[in-house]
């Protein structure tokens, strides 16, 4: 049914445009022709237009890490979806939590952010998820269910089944706390109940749902087998060849055995 996605979130790494073709070529002769699981890289804005040559010929999807709303015009610093495009992008992730919590990015702008990335034929990859705060104080339904709500608004279930979601737990980012499988899952299965009562359940069937938060070569396939964890959106492993293969390798083990 849904084909594992395992996406890389290069964040604001490496320094040099050198050292990100290097790791976009590691990354591009690991994955050879594997086309049984999805494969994207995100790397800074800055390098797409060059790592884009570099994965020619390749499975690997290229994406951005943010866009703006608009499709031109007077925005200083920002980059639209035709430029993506037109550097060679496929996908472009919407709404890290970094993007929420650093820079104040809200349900509604990323709502907007997301009808301008599907006008552009990008595959968005729209994330969410609790703070540790809210998590301790069981919340975390309600803020998945309000962040889904308002970023998601307007979407037809047409759409709704293009759109890549990640659940990144904001408390296990880049801090080597990882969500348990049972944890993960449960709240995977929450989204996916919101979608099926939103967009009706043969669209809520569709949407791959990646889950983000310290996702490490040895803790990805007890996370990947889970029934509604399609995927992973992983940040720090990604930027070592090794590390980000062994994801890739277990999304491809997890898929040749079933998910049962
Ligand atoms: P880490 O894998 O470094 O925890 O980052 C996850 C993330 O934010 C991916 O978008």
């Amino acid at each position: 049914m849904r084909t594992l996605f395992v996406a890389g979130n290069w964040k604001m790494n490496p320094n040099s445009a050198e050292a990100a073709v290097a790791l976009a070529e590691a990354v591009k002769s690991g994955v050879g022709q594997a086309v049984d699981v999805r494969v994207a890289v995100c790397p800074p804005a800055i390098y797409l237009s060059r790592i884009d040559p570099v994965l020619a010929g390749s499975p690997i999807g290229l994406g951005a890490q943010n866009m703006h709303a608009k499709p031109d015009g007077a925005y200083t610093g920002e980059i639209s979806g035709a430029m993506l495009v037109d550097a060679g992008c496929t996908h472009v992730i919407l709404g890290h939590s970094e993007r929420r919590h650093g820079q104040g990015e809200t349900d509604d702008a990323v709502n907007g952010k997301l009808h301008a990335a599907l006008a552009a034929q990008l595959i968005p990859i729209v994330c969410i998820g609790e703070t540790r705060l809210e998590r301790e104080s069981d919340l975390t339904e309600d803020v998945v269910a309000r962040q889904l709500e308002h970023s998601l608004a307007g979407l037809s279930p047409e759409q709704m089944a293009g759109v890549v979601l990640a659940y990144e737990p904001v408390w296990a980012i880049g801090t080597g706390l990882t969500a348990t499988p049972q944890q993960a899952q449960a709240v995977h299965a929450f989204i996916r109940r919101q979608l099926a009562a939103k967009f009706g359940e043969a669209t809520a069937a569709r949407v791959v749902v990646q889950y983000g938060g310290s996702v490490k070569a040895d803790n990805a396939a007890e996370l990947l087998a889970c029934p509604d964890i399609d995927g992973a959106l992983v940040g720090g492993a990604s930027l070592k060849p090794a590390d980000f293969l062994g994801i890739i390798e277990a999304g491809q083990s997890v898929t040749a055995k079933g998910k049962g």
